[in-house]
């Protein structure tokens, strides 16, 4: 069990051959000295552009070891800072969630090396673009999974005992503690928890989730994961429909790609149960939000816990907002102080390993 929610150190020492390893050391100090025939001796062997000025500090003293950093100052990034900034660049490091597509890889030039986002979710990413160039891309994921699988774990319950109603019903005046059955909500315990998508971050919930003593755990996957995960979880993989019957809390923890956009829409909603809770802490367009919204607009379902939207940031006047039944957080599953600075040295490791041509800790293709 505990080797799958691997630390950061342990996934550092995983990678293959190691980051500090002789094999790389030996190659970047070849590249320091064949730099140095033509450079000065103190000439640093890459160019190595952060498109964020908020990168933890943790990347940028691994990066600036050996390359020479090149910075997007302004915040938010401009889009013609960064594209003027990116050109001749060997490796980026790519802070933020804007679109990385072929402009970027235009501006940047044919030696451009080596991209490491800092996320797990790359829908931001013109994959393909990136590939036919045959550009090494990593991302971030595993790290922040526990950081997710905890909000997760808040949002469920926050969702599924009313916290938001109730806090409304204090500031209105309407604490109507005279009723018996004032304010009720939905019990974890015993109940059926159905993953869509079923990997780090769903394990990691499901995981938690088995301290609260549920029932079961359902998922829906293309792929079936191994035995004793399953064993180890009370985890059954399901298809889509009894997923969504069966289940009294239904977590969306699938990456957004084009067969899980929009899948949770109405005809989705009206298989589930009336007391069901859904929580999304994966992407907002997996979620029909109109759709939503009319389901819980008539407690077609029970309550929503969202840490994503579509689109973000949530207009302040977005219908979304103006009901009870609803908890929604401005995507911050990952934002805690050590995911982030993990976040940015798994990034900095992604990006040295491409430069030197070494397989990647976290490839993302
Ligand atoms: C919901 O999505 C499914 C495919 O995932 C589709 O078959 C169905 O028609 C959609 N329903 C509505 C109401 O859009
Ligand atoms: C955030 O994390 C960094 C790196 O781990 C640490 O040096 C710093 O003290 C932390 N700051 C807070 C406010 O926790």
């Amino acid at each position: 069990m505990l080797n799958r929610f691997i630390s950061l150190s342990a996934l550092i020492v995983k990678g293959s051959c190691g980051f500090q390893g002789p094999g790389l050391l030996s190659k970047r100090q070849s590249l320091l000295k064949s730099g140095a025939k033509n450079k000065t001796m103190s000439a640093k062997p890459f160019k190595v552009l952060i498109t964020h000025p908020e990168v933890p500090q943790s990347g940028i003293d691994l990066l600036n070891e050996n390359c020479e950093l090149v910075r997007v100052e302004s915040l938010p990034p401009k889009r013609s800072e960064l594209l003027q900034k990116i050109r001749g660049v060997d490796g980026i490091l790519w802070g933020g969630h804007e679109a990385l597509n072929a402009e970027v890889l235009d501006a940047a030039g044919p030696q451009l090396k080596s991209i490491s986002t800092m996320s797990a979710g790359i829908d931001y990413v013109d994959l393909d673009e990136v590939k036919r160039r045959k550009i090494p891309l990593g991302h971030t994921p595993t790290v922040l999974d526990n950081a997710v699988a905890d909000l997760a774990v808040g949002l469920l319950i926050a969702a599924g005992r009313r916290f938001h109603e109730g806090r409304k019903k204090i500031e209105t005046g309407n604490w109507e503690n005279y009723h018996l059955n004032w304010m009720l909500g939905q019990d974890v315990r015993d109940s059926v928890v159905g993953f869509y998508g079923f990997g780090g971050i769903g394990q990691a919930i499901a995981k938690r989730l088995s301290g609260f003593d549920i029932d079961q755990v359902l998922y829906t996957t293309r792929r079936r994961i191994d035995r004793e995960t399953e064993k180890e979880l009370n985890a059954k993989k399901v298809e889509f429909n009894e997923l969504l019957t069966k289940s009294d809390f239904v977590v969306i923890a699938a990456p957004l790609t084009a067969a899980t956009q929009g899948v949770f829409n109405a005809t989705a909603f009206n298989k589930m149960k009336n007391t069901a809770v859904l929580i999304n802490i994966a992407r907002g367009k997996i979620v029909n939000q109109n759709d939503l919204y009319d389901a819980l607009r008539s407690n077609r379902i029970f309550a929503a816990g969202l840490d994503v939207v579509d689109p973000e940031p949530l207009p302040p006047n977005s219908k979304l907002l103006t009901l009870d039944n609803i908890i929604i957080l401005p995507h911050i599953g990952s934002a805690t102080n050590r995911t982030r600075s993990d976040m940015a040295t798994i990034a900095a490791h992604n990006v040295l390993r491409g430069l030197v041509g070494e397989r990647m800790l976290s490839p993302a293709y």
